[in-house]
């Protein structure tokens, strides 16, 4: 009797794709030690989009995460996602970087390493390799698999081998789309199999089109050994194929399955609850769990498609879903048919949206899409349009041979400047991960994590009857989901990206011309007191009171508060009109506006510099990419209305020129 065994995804790849990563350490924490004994193969628990949501959203240390799941669940392996040279970001890292992180994931609690890359460039997953078979641990080598004209079963086998000439002990054909078709999974795990007998054979894909449980199926006849599936409250839709199902339909068909029936009924009853609070709060979108088979032409993967409505819900740009998948394919095929995952499934599907947003094609492009072009990520598996390559590059020169023998080492260099800030090594490799939102993580640290404090304001009565002033909040207003008329007492929840970083913290509200007044928001547990007033002139709020120079509680009550023009004017908020330039542009003088919404990352141009037309000046954080915003004419810096950590919505303005 063959044995299948099972790694369970729900605390990473299911979490990540149902509910955006957004399961904290103390919600799951309970069921662990039941966990522990289910007879997994494996437990996939970090890497991924874990790290960064848990420095990002909910003040976590994810290397204390997982210090704390190694304790609880002494007996079973503990698996990372790894995305080789790009570790969890999404550029490539010096390789002592790569080397450093591997050495501390596995001190701090991990055993298994899948190791992928984006373009399936062997070259970028060589140190990741060497690094996790010198540290004792279990490195799987992984396929991404991904169809178009160029990718061939020989392509893939050829692959295979290479990897076991790096030393995995382990194969994973990672079909992050949910893509793979029963009869393909059987092909591919044949050949595979065929070619490395000897290597497990594990098989990772999404509910998404709903071929899962079939591919899973036809994949153990060919030979695989092992299946990534979710426990089923947190199964299905962007997440794997459900634990018990496959489990159950496996020993029906005669296969040993060794796991304990009793621990799975247990952590089922315990993730339906923790199911039902994610749809209460509309973490946990219905869309994301529904089969949806247009994924078999878009390609999307489960993260990319949740991620992908949840920001064009944050643009007010829904009603463009299907035009931005409609545009992904064509937009992959352009950059010479990439798998898409991360980061290339964020890349390829926020270029898509931005392709759709500004009505021209490649006019707005990322930092990282011109990286990819340049060959940064490695040898693309068909060329790029020659074209657009040109459009997006112009004389910028391509990269010969791997990128990261050109990066300098990093880790050293890092820790030093770190000195007093960083408590340990996790905390530098945090920081070269993912340096802003390290930083504001640090110091939210160090402050004992003031945010999630009571408020003082909140403190019983004083004895006088009089209620004690609210601090008042200062800001860039403007909000979507605000009900009209606003009345006091109304709690927001700020609306992502929402990071520590933004002092006082952006609640987002507009769209509607009848947000005036004066109410209470709640933002993570503190009120304040805002008054709203239409804005009859230019933009003068924003630039004339930056964020950065009114802090928040120093000020008392009733201080006129942001009802900043671009944001509140009642432009139809789907449609983005860029035409509109602000007022406060007088003859002669160029308004440079946000192309679309995001925060303030860099500001890289001061008052009376002189620029030329192409340079940059603000660089926007949108859809998890950099998108530089450059001068489009020659000219001098007049004024400078964006600060850095603000957020910014379609054609407010950033930069004046004259
Ligand atoms: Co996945």
């Amino acid at each position: 009797m063959r044995k299948v065994q099972f790694t369970e995804t729900v605390l990473r790849d299911a979490n990540q794709s149902l509910i955006a990563t957004r399961l904290p350490y103390s919600k799951f924490e309970p069921i662990l030690e039941t966990m522990d004994k289910a007879g997994f193969y494996s437990a996939e628990v970090w890497g991924g989009a874990t790290f960064d949501v848990c420095l990002r959203y909910l003040q976590e240390d994810p290397w204390d995460r997982l210090r704390k799941i190694r304790a609880k669940m002494p007996n079973t392996k503990l698996q990372m996602l790894l995305r080789g040279q790009n570790i969890l970001g999404y550029k490539h890292y010096p390789d002592d970087v790569v080397r450093k992180f591997v050495e501390y994931s596995v001190k701090n609690g991990i055993d298994i390493i899948r190791i992928f890359d984006a373009l399936n460039d062997v070259r970028n997953l060589e140190v990741a390799i060497d690094e996790t078979n010198k540290q004792g641990a279990h490195a799987s080598g992984t396929i991404c698999f991904t169809t178009s004209p160029v990718h061939t079963l020989e392509k893939n086998v050829q692959m295979v081998k290479d990897l076991k000439s790096m030393g995995v002990q382990s194969i994973c054909i990672k079909d992050m789309a949910g893509i793979m078709g029963p009869k393909e999974a059987y092909d591919l795990s044949a050949a595979i199999k065929d070619a490395v007998p000897e290597l497990p054979l594990v098989i990772h894909t999404h509910c998404t089109t709903g071929l899962a449980f079939m591919t899973c199926l036809k994949a153990v006849e060919a030979g695989a050994d092992v299946l990534d599936t979710a426990i089923s409250p947190m199964s299905g839709g962007t997440a794997q194929p459900a634990t018990e199902t496959l489990a159950y339909a496996l020993r029906h068909l005669g296969y040993e399955v060794d796991l304990d029936d009793k621990v799975l009924i247990k952590m089922a009853d315990f993730f339906k609850g923790v199911r039902a609070d994610f749809l209460k709060d509309g973490t946990l979108d219905p869309i994301s769990m529904a089969t949806d088979t247009q994924c078999l032409n878009y390609q999307i993967p489960g993260g990319m498609l949740s991620n992908l409505i949840s920001q064009l819900k944050m643009m007010n740009a829904i009603d463009k879903l299907d035009e931005a998948l409609a545009e992904t394919p064509k937009v992959r095929a352009d950059l010479g048919y990439p798998p898409l995952v991360t980061p290339t499934s964020q890349m390829v599907g926020s270029q898509a949206v931005q392709n759709v947003l500004a009505g021209e094609r490649y006019k707005v492009v990322g930092k990282e899409i011109k990286a990819y072009c340049r060959g940064e990520y490695g040898r693309t598996p068909a060329p790029i349009d020659p074209d657009i390559q040109k459009k997006i590059l112009g004389d910028t020169p391509l990269v010969e041979g791997r990128f990261a023998d050109s990066l300098e080492p990093e880790f050293e260099k890092t820790k030093k400047e770190l000195a007093g800030v960083a408590k340990s090594d996790e905390d530098v490799l945090s920081y070269i991960a993912f340096p802003q939102v390290a930083m504001a993580f640090f110091k939210d640290r160090e402050a004992g994590f003031p945010k999630k404090e009571a408020p003082k304001a909140a403190a019983p009565a004083p004895k006088k009857a009089e209620p004690a002033p609210l601090p008042t909040w200062q800001g860039h207003v403007y909000y979507a989901n605000v009900p009209a008329p606003v009345i006091s007492g109304y709690t927001a929840r700020p609306i992502e990206p929402f990071a520590a970083t933004y002092q006082p913290p952006h609640l987002v509200m507009g769209n509607r011309e009848d947000c005036t007044g004066t109410f209470t928001v709640t933002i993570d547990g503190k009120p304040y007191q805002v008054s709203v007033e239409k804005a009859d002139g230019p933009a003068a709020p924003v630039a004339a009171a930056p964020v950065a120079a009114a802090p928040v509680a120093a000020a008392p009550v009733a201080a006129p508060v942001a009802a900043p023009a671009p944001a509140a004017a009642p432009a139809p908020a789907a449609a983005p009109a860029h035409a509109a330039a602000p007022a406060a542009v007088s003859a002669g003088e160029t308004a440079v506006n946000s192309p679309m919404p995001g925060n303030v990352f860099k500001v890289e141009c001061k008052v009376g510099q002189q620029v030329n037309a192409g340079d940059v000046l603000v660089v926007l954080e949108a859809m998890k990419m950099e998108i530089e915003v450059s001068a489009p004419v020659a000219g001098t810096v007049k004024s400078v209305s964006a600060t850095v950590g603000s957020t910014v919505n379609t054609d407010d303005l950033l930069v004046v020129l004259g």
